[in-house]
C-alpha cells in the first residue's frame, strides 16, 4: 500500500514523476504529492485526492528541477488530508521523504524529537524519519544520518529521501516495503514496483532488506544499513509497456479479464506440451517437489482472490496427488499456532509477492524448517525471493486492484502442480492423467469461448445492477468460485453487498434472508453434485428469490430453473473455476459500471497490502 518514486536524471522531472505515479496508483489514491528539488530549494506539493487532482493543482506552477520524489498514499496513520500527505519535510523544509509501510515506534521518537525542539505538522508516523535525519544530520554527512535514523525504526518501509544539502542524490532503504531501482542512460529511478519505470527503462535491481541506496543520475551505490557497499546487477524485465497501460479498454479490469487466454497459456508454457506426458518446473521447483513424499502435508497460505485459488487447490490436491492438505488465510496462520515442521511444505499463493500477511507466514513457516514453495506473479518480489522454489504464473502486470487474470493463472499453476504430484507420487491412472493433461491444455481455447457470454451478461447486470444485496453458491470446486464471484462485485461495487456459500450451508442460515427479488448466482456447471445444486436451486426459488445460473452449455433443462441463464463450455470439473470465472468477472464488471463505481480504484482497497 502506497506507491513511492524516486527520479535523478533530466528535466522534466514533474511529468517523469507523475507519469510514474500514475501507474502506481493501483496501490493507494487516497492523496498524493510530489517534492521537486533544483537551485531554490525544495518544492512540495501534495493534496487529498488521485493523481489527477495532483496534477491540476501542478498545472499552473512551473517547477523545473532534475531531481525529485512523489508519492501516493493508502492511510494508515492520520485521515487522508493534504497535511498528511506524503512527501514530508523537516523543521526547515531543507528535506524531503515519502514512505510505504508503517513506523511501530513512531510514537516513542517523535516524543523524544518534541522534546528536542522538532515540529510537526502531520499526523503521520512518516514524519518522524524526516525529523530524525535532521537530528542525526546535525553532527552526520546525510548518507550517515539517513542510515543511523533507519538504525532506529521499527516496523516496515521503502523510502525516497532528497536533501539540499545533497542535490545530486536520492537515498532510498527497504525493510518490508518492495522496493526497485531503475537504472536509465543519464536517469534512474527508484520505485515500488516495475511498471513505474517501464516507460523508461527494462532494466532493473531489485533491493533486499535492510539495504540502503544513494542514486545519481549515473548509477547508485548499495549498502547495508552500516555502509558495507553491496554488488548487484540489474535484472531485465520481461514485462513491457504495452501490458502496463490499458489499450483502449475502459478499464484496467476488463482488459485484464480479456488477458485471460494469453495468460494462462503462458502459465502453461514450457510446462505442459499436449504431445509429451509429463509437466516440467524449473530445476529447483523439481527438487523440492521430488523430496515431497505423499504422507508430508502441504499448507496453502495466501489472502484474498489467492485464497480462493487455494481453497481451490486443495480440493485437487487431495482428490488426484492424494496429498493432505491445509489451507488457511496467512493473516490466521501466523498467529494461531499451527505445527509445521521440516516435513511440511508451505506453499504460498501471492499475485505481488508482497502481502504483508503471506510474508509474515512464509518467514514463519520457514524459521520453523518447513519448505517454501510460492505461485507469484512478481518476478525478484519479496516472497519469491525469499521462497525455496516459485511457480511464476506469467500472467503479465496485473494493475486493477481486483484480481481476475492473477487467479486464472494461480489455478492454472496448481493445476499443473496437481498433475506433476499426481504422476510422481503414481495416484493417478495414467489414461486419467492423460486426459487431464489435455483437459488443461485446452483451458486457453476454452476460456476465450467463456468470454463470448459477455453480451448475454450485460443484460443481466441490467436487469439486476439496482439490487442491494447478492448471494453466489455454489458447491466442491465451485464453492470457492461463489467466494471468489462475490468477493469480485464487494471489491468494485462498495453500494452492494455480496456473499458467498457453499450451496448446502443455505439452509443453515443464509435462506432466511431470501425474499422476493434477491438475486442469487448458481455455480451450477457439469459436477457429481450437480442434482443438489438444482434442489438448492428450487429452495431459493420457492422463496421467490431471482437465480441467475451458470451451466454447462449443452444442459437443455437447466433453463426451466433459471431466472437468467449463463451457459459456458464443457469441461472437467476441476477445472470449471477457471471457466465460471470469466462470466462471474465480467458480471462484477458490468453491475459496477452500470452503477458507476471506480472499478479499478474501489474505495478503502489497494491492491497490494503491505500492511497487516
Ligand atoms: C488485495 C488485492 C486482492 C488480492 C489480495 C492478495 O486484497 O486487492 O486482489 O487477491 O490482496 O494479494 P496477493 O498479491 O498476495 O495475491
Amino acid at each position: 500500500m502506497c506507491g513511492i518514486i524516486g527520479y535523478i536524471g533530466k528535466p522534466p522531472v514533474v511529468e517523469t514523476l507523475l507519469d510514474g505515479l500514475s501507474r502506481l496508483e493501483y496501490r493507494g489514491y487516497d492523496s498524493a504529492g510530489i517534492a521537486v528539488l533544483n537551485g531554490n530549494g525544495i518544492r512540495v506539493y501534495k493534496r487529498a485526492g488521485k493523481v489527477k487532482d495532483l496534477r491540476a493543482t501542478l498545472q499552473h506552477q512551473s517547477l523545473d528541477g532534475h531531481v525529485g520524489i512523489s508519492h501516493c498514499r493508502w492511510a494508515t496513520h492520520g485521515v487522508p488530508s493534504d497535511i498528511n500527505a506524503h512527501p514530508h519535510v523537516d523543521c526547515r523544509g531543507q528535506l524531503a521523504l515519502v514512505h510505504n509501510g508503517i513506523i511501530e515506534n513512531y510514537a516513542e521518537l517523535k516524543a523524544k524529537l518534541l522534546s528536542q525542539g522538532h515540529r510537526f505538522q502531520s499526523q503521520t508516523d512518516t514524519e518522524v524519519i524526516a525529523h530524525l535525519v535532521e537530528e542525526h544530520a546535525k553532527r552526520l554527512s546525510l548518507g550517515e544520518a539517513f542510515r543511523k535514523a533507519l538504525q532506529e525504526l521499527r516496523g516496515s518501509y521503502a523510502l525516497a529521501l532528497v536533501a539540499t544539502s545533497d542535490p545530486n542524490h536520492v537515498y532510498g532503504a527497504r525493510c518490508g516495503s518492495p522496493l526497485i531501482v531503475g537504472v536509465g542512460k543519464g536517469e534512474m529511478f527508484l520505485a515500488s514496483d516495475v511498471p513505474a519505470v517501464l516507460a523508461k527503462t527494462r532494466r532493473v535491481i531489485y533491493l533486499n532488506d535492510q539495504e540502503v541506496i544513494e542514486m545519481s543520475s549515473s548509477g547508485v551505490q548499495i549498502m547495508t544499513l552500516e555502509g558495507k557497499p553491496i554488488k548487484r546487477k540489474p535484472s531485465q524485465v520481461t514485462w513491457n509497456l504495452a501490458s502496463a497501460q490499458k489499450e483502449g479498454y475502459d478499464h484496467f479490469m476488463l482488459k485484464e479479464i480479456h488477458e485471460q487466454p494469453n495468460a494462462v497459456e503462458q502459465t502453461l508454457f514450457n510446462r505442459l506440451a499436449s504431445t509429451a506426458p509429463q509437466i516440467t518446473f524449473d530445476r529447483r521447483t523439481t527438487t523440492l517437489l521430488n523430496r515431497l513424499s505423499p504422507d508430508e502435508r502441504i499448507v496453502i497460505l495466501a489472502c484474498g482472490t489467492a485464497y480462493h485459488a487455494g481453497m481451490v487447490g486443495e480440493y485437487m490436491l487431495e482428490e488426484f496427488a492424494k496429498i493432505p492438505v491445509d489451507v488457511d488465510l496467512a493473516s490466521e496462520f501466523r498467529y494461531r499456532g499451527i505445527p509445521v515442521d521440516p516435513n511440511t511444505t508451505v506453499l504460498a499463493i501471492t499475485q505481488s509477492g508482497e502481502t504483508a500477511d503471506t510474508l509474515a507466514g512464509v518467514r514463519l513457516a520457514k524459521s520453523q524448517g518447513a519448505k517454501i514453495l510460492s505461485i507469484c506473479n512478481v518476478m525478484g518480489s519479496s516472497i519469491a525471493r525469499e521462497s525455496d522454489a516459485v511457480i511464476y504464473t506469467h500472467a503479465g502486470p496485473e494493475i486493477a486492484v481486483a484480481s481476475t487474470k492473477a487467479y486464472t493463472s494461480q489455478l492454472t499453476a496448481l493445476y499443473l502442480l496437481t498433475l506433476y504430484l499426481a504422476k510422481s507420487h503414481g495416484a493417478l491412472d495414467p489414461k486419467r492423467w492423460q486426459e487431464l493433461a489435455e483437459g488443461l491444455c485446452r483451458l486457453p481455447e476454452l476460456i476465450e469461448k467463456a468470454l463470448s457470454t459477455e453480451r448475454a451478461i450485460k443484460l443481466i447486470a441490467r436487469r439486476y445492477a439496482s439490487a442491494r444485496d447478492f448471494y453466489y453458491l455454489g458447491r466442491r470446486y465451485n464453492f470457492p468460485s461463489a467466494m471468489e464471484g462475490a468477493l469480485k462485485l464487494k471489491e468494485i461495487c462498495p453500494t452492494i453487498h455480496a456473499e458467498g456459500y457453499a450451496a448446502g450451508e443455505m439452509k443453515h442460515g443464509p435462506i432466511s434472508l431470501i425474499r422476493k427479488g434477491w438475486p442469487v448466482v448458481f455455480l451450477a456447471t457439469d459436477s457429481p453434485v450437480y442434482e443438489k445444486v438444482i434442489s438448492n436451486i428450487e429452495e431459493v426459488r420457492a422463496r421467490k428469490g431471482e437465480c441467475i445460473v451458470i451451466a454447462s452449455e449443452g444442459n437443455k433443462t437447466i433453463r426451466r430453473h433459471a431466472d437468467a441463464l449463463i451457459a459456458v463450455p464443457k469441461t472437467e470439473e476441476l477445472f470449471s473455476p477457471v471457466i465460471v470465472a470469466v462470466p462471474l468477472q465480467l458480471l462484477a464488471y458490468h453491475i459496477a459500471k452500470l452503477n458507476k463505481c471506480d472499478i479499478d480504484q474501489p474505495p478503502n482497497l489497494a491492491k497490494s497490502v503491505t500492511v497487516e
